[in-house]
């Protein structure tokens, strides 16, 4: 069977709250615990996808440049899980735009499996539902599985060994509570351990590293709590919890993982100093140097002043709380 054909998603990135560090199955990408995201409207991805009936290989294009090597194969290797659930053999060209630095732990890897997702599945002529593109995405990378969902997120571990129930579902939409981030990029490189290998690592020599996924269920009920009943003081004390228990868990890595750079620490203070100031904010840093400030609306234009010129950041972006993946129109650009 022969079929061919172009389509393009757009998807933001997401933030975790309460966070994803280490799998149950390497193969499936199957999360060890859930966790709990925000989707951001302004640092996204446009993908777009074109099967064609030549005999090429896949090629992908990543802001402008050709890629080859590791990424392409990564990226061949979830085409071919579209394929065959399509009855396809079309390479494809793949052409993604990010709106921010790729690789520098700002989730570039989210909102580009779930554009890609939806964007090569609607290529192939497949129509698969929310729940079947945040299954698609997670095997391309786990937090993917949450950008297909806007507002506040949560993946669900999932217990069957298929994965097919580990998916994200939405936990609110983002005007339940219009939170601000005011991401902080203090290193624009990208970072030297990527995530995957990172979590294996933790996962093979942290001695904390069952305890971490032991305390994952009362930090989601307590982070699902406070979302669900709109408690600033409850999120900022149960992410700030998280976020630094994993960066422990990293840390007490063999190696260490040390994702900060003196700013990222000098950036921690000051979000408890905002705080302590009766700033409503608090911050959480993924797997690089980078730090994000999440705040009540009223307050991000205070937490930006605050941090504009402040030694060592390079750039600063306020994103409000944005949508699911969704459709786009023409090509990646
Ligand atoms: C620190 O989703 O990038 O950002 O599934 O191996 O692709 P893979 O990992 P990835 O890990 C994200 C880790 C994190 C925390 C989080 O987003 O929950």
């Amino acid at each position: 069977m022969t079929k061919t054909g172009s389509a393009a998603a757009v998807a933001g990135a997401n933030f975790a709250l309460v966070k994803y560090w280490g799998k149950r199955d390497d193969r499936l990408n199957l999360p060890a615990a859930g966790s709990i995201s925000i989707t951001v409207d302004s640092l996204t991805t446009r993908t777009s996808v074109t099967f064609k009936d030549t005999k090429e290989r896949d090629s992908l294009l990543m802001n402008g440049k050709a890629v080859s090597g590791k990424m392409l194969d990564k990226v061949s290797g979830f085409l071919n899980l579209v394929r065959n659930r399509a009855g396809i053999r079309q390479p494809a060209s793949v052409e993604t735009v990010n709106s921010f630095p790729t690789g520098a732990g700002l989730a570039s890897s989210a909102s580009g499996f779930a554009a890609l997702a939806l964007a090569a599945s609607n290529a192939a002529g497949l129509n698969l539902s929310r729940h079947e593109l945040s299954v698609l995405a997670r095997q391309g990378s786990g937090s993917a599985a949450r950008s297909v969902f806007g507002g506040f997120v949560e993946m669900n571990r999932g217990s069957r060994d298929d994965g097919e129930d580990a998916a994200a579902t939405e936990l609110a939409a983002a005007a339940h509570w219009p939170l601000t981030v005011t991401v902080a990029v203090t290193d624009l490189n990208p970072k030297d351990t990527g995530s995957r290998d990172g979590m294996a690592l933790s996962r093979e020599t942290s001695p904390f590293y069952p305890n971490w996924v032991a305390g994952a269920d009362a930090d989601l009920a307590e982070c699902r709590k406070a979302v669900l009943n709109r408690d600033f003081g409850k999120l900022a004390d149960v992410s700030e919890f998280n976020c630094l228990k994993m960066h422990g868990v990293a840390m007490s890595s063999r190696p260490g993982l040390i994702y900060w750079n003196d700013t990222t620490v000098r950036l921690i203070h000051e979000a408890r100093r905002m705080r302590n100031d009766g700033i409503p904010v608090f911050f959480t840093v993924d797997a690089g140097p980078q730090v994000k400030f999440i705040s009540l609306p009223e307050a991000a234009l205070t937490v930006k002043t605050r941090l504009d010129g402040m030694p060592g950041i390079k750039e600063l972006f306020s994103c409000s709380l944005g949508e699911g993946v969704c459709e786009a129109k023409g090509g990646a650009g």
